[in-house]
């Protein structure tokens, strides 16, 4: 365990002294998730006016069963490998969980996420069943990926889920790539579940990432606050203010964090002095936006067919599922 955290401290270390070298400095999103910050996003998706998780939440209670048909339809009585990309709380693999305990079937379940907090959560809410065996890997998607589908048996059905809008933090060219990726872990005839959320009037969007209450401005700003004590920084947290920015040609939401002054900052783990000039910014993640051709053509271009796409027509969402050809 301490092996583990020392590697993740230290690449954490890495990772920020590259990423604020960079014009425009940047911090990569999936740091955002220690403790704090997952709940942070837990409480974020609770919020109204983040309506994904609920939307998606309404599709999969429609369709799980469905879901499982397919996933189940072909393969006599062989147990299906359910693999979750970012399982946050498990409680939408739940969902498909106790499909498959209606249909009367046991099943895998391997869960990746970057957050320990979000992995020893599900393990527990999954742990209550019967049916499935749980195996949780903290890693990135990439690594978690490949280790899962390294228990793939010969003949046993793959579902890979790919979730709220977590293929929204892929920029477009790294997007296709992931989902080929996932495609290179599959056979033909697995399934991958991608949820994408749509474009959508900019006056919803700002609101979806940036609330009245604040809580998605602590979640950023929360980045900050796990530097300074993981790393050694001296962050004077009220000197940056969270930005969140519609970028309409790309499509993108775009979350930053605002130096409200001129400032300098160091950051003793990462052996950083870094200098900010007022009103520059820290860019911290990007939350794509499609249109429903957009998902299909992607899907289609990583080695997919589609067998069904539902949209959640009050949130604008989509839950897509792909079938690997
Ligand atoms: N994957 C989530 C999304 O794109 C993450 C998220 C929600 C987020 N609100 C945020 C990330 C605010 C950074 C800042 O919807």
């Amino acid at each position: 365990m301490t092996q583990l955290t020392d590697r993740l401290v230290l690449d954490f270390a890495a990772d920020v002294r590259r990423d604020l070298a960079l014009v425009p400095k940047q911090l990569q999103s999936k740091y955002l998730y220690d403790a704090l910050g997952s709940s942070l996003f837990e409480a974020i998706c609770r919020l109204p006016w983040y309506r994904i998780t609920r939307a998606e939440r309404r599709l999969l209670d429609a369709h799980a069963s469905d879901i499982i048909e397919r996933l189940t339809r072909d393969s006599g009585r062989a147990v299906p490998l359910i693999v979750e990309l970012g399982c946050g709380s498990g409680e939408k693999l739940m969902i498909l969980a106790e499909a498959l305990q209606t249909a009367g079937r046991a099943g895998r379940v391997h869960l990746i996420d970057i957050s320990s907090q979000a992995l020893e959560q599900s393990e527990r809410t999954l742990g209550r069943l019967h049916h499935v065996s749980v195996v949780g890997h903290r890693e990135t998607y990439e690594v978690g990926l490949r280790q899962a589908a390294a228990h793939r048996e010969h003949g046993n059905p793959m579902l890979v889920l790919l979730l709220g809008s977590n293929v929204g933090n892929f920029d477009t060219p790294a997007a296709l790539g992931f989902l080929r990726e996932i495609r290179a872990a599959l056979a033909p005839g697995d399934f991958l579940l991608l949820g994408a959320d749509l474009v959508k009037p900019e006056r919803d969007l700002l609101l979806a990432y940036d609330d009245p209450l604040g809580v998605t401005a602590a979640f950023n700003r929360n980045l900050l606050v796990r530097i300074n004590r993981e790393l050694g920084g001296t962050f004077d947290i009220g000197a940056f203010a969270h930005r969140a920015i519609w970028n309409a040609a790309e499509h993108r939401i775009e979350m930053h964090l605002e130096s409200l002054a001129a400032q300098s900052v160091s950051i003793d783990a990462a052996g950083l002095t870094v200098r900010f000039g007022r009103g520059e910014r820290i860019w911290t993640e990007s939350s794509y936006k499609y249109d429903e051709r957009q998902i299909d053509t992607m899907g289609a271009r990583a080695g997919f067919t589609i067998a069904e796409q539902w949209i959640d027509d009050e949130a604008r969402f989509a839950l897509t599922l792909f079938r690997a050809r």
